[in-house]
């Protein structure tokens, strides 16, 4: 019999656009390692704020990420990222990093460092007896795994998205943050050439995640 295959799949889009809640629901439903890459953008900008250093200033960034020693913790069905050996906890959620993450996430020797990592979670996942990775960002399908088995581009109605955020009870500028991720020059937001673009403004997320699923278990060997 033919091994089960190993899957990636990325899921991008802007802030609220429905990829959480879709990498969740996808995770369980097909035993993939789930993994949030904003949250490791918040916890390195977190922990920059907490040795104050200035996203503007991209040097001592590059001096601090010479310091800074990551780790990954698999709790359930999803990677954390350590820093020191400490998983970062609901500070990165908070207003401070909300409006300084976009500014850190642009500065590309802090994109270099997380490349690696980020590609090293599909070896996590197959250490843990995952049955592959979904992992959600804003340059996953582009560029840390554009050759990923599935790639999807979730967008959303910027009212609409407002209205989520603010019904999980969070103060978050989305707007200036997709205008800062879709303007940067390291690895903008985008959908990248041949990914599955899904506009979830009218779709519940049952929908959503239906649609994906089906492509997911069409996988010879899969389902
Ligand atoms: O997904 P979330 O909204 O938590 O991401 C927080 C921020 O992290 C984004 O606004 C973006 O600046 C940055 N980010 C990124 N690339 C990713 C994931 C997140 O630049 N792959």
């Amino acid at each position: 019999m033919a091994p089960t295959p190993f899957i990636i799949v990325a899921i991008d889009g802007g802030a609220a656009s429905g990829k959480s809640s879709s990498a969740r629901t996808l995770s369980e439903r097909f035993h993939l390692l789930h993994v949030d890459t904003g949250s490791y953008y918040r916890a390195l900008t977190a922990e920059m704020l907490r040795r104050g250093v200035p996203a503007n200033d991209p040097a001592a960034v590059q001096a601090a990420l010479t310091d800074i020693k990551l780790g990954t913790r698999v709790e359930g069905r999803s990677a954390r990222m350590e820093i020191g050996g400490r998983v970062a906890g609901d500070e990165i959620r908070s207003r401070e990093v909300n409006d300084h993450v976009s500014h850190f996430a642009a500065i590309p020797a802090l994109r270099n460092a997380l490349l690696s990592y980020q590609r090293g979670q599909a070896e996590v996942a197959r250490q843990h007896s995952f049955r592959g990775l979904v992992m959600e960002g804003r340059d996953i399908g582009s560029v840390i795994f554009p050759d990923a088995n599935f790639r999807f581009f979730l967008h959303a109605d910027q009212n609409e998205r407002a209205r989520r955020r603010a019904s999980e009870g969070q103060q978050d500028s989305i707007a200036e943050r997709d205008r800062l991720d879709s303007s940067r020059k390291t690895s903008p937001l985008a959908c990248p050439p041949g990914a599955t673009s899904i506009d979830t403004t009218h779709q519940t997320l049952v929908e959503v995640v239906e649609l994906m699923a089906t492509a997911i278990a069409a996988t010879p060997g899969f389902a």
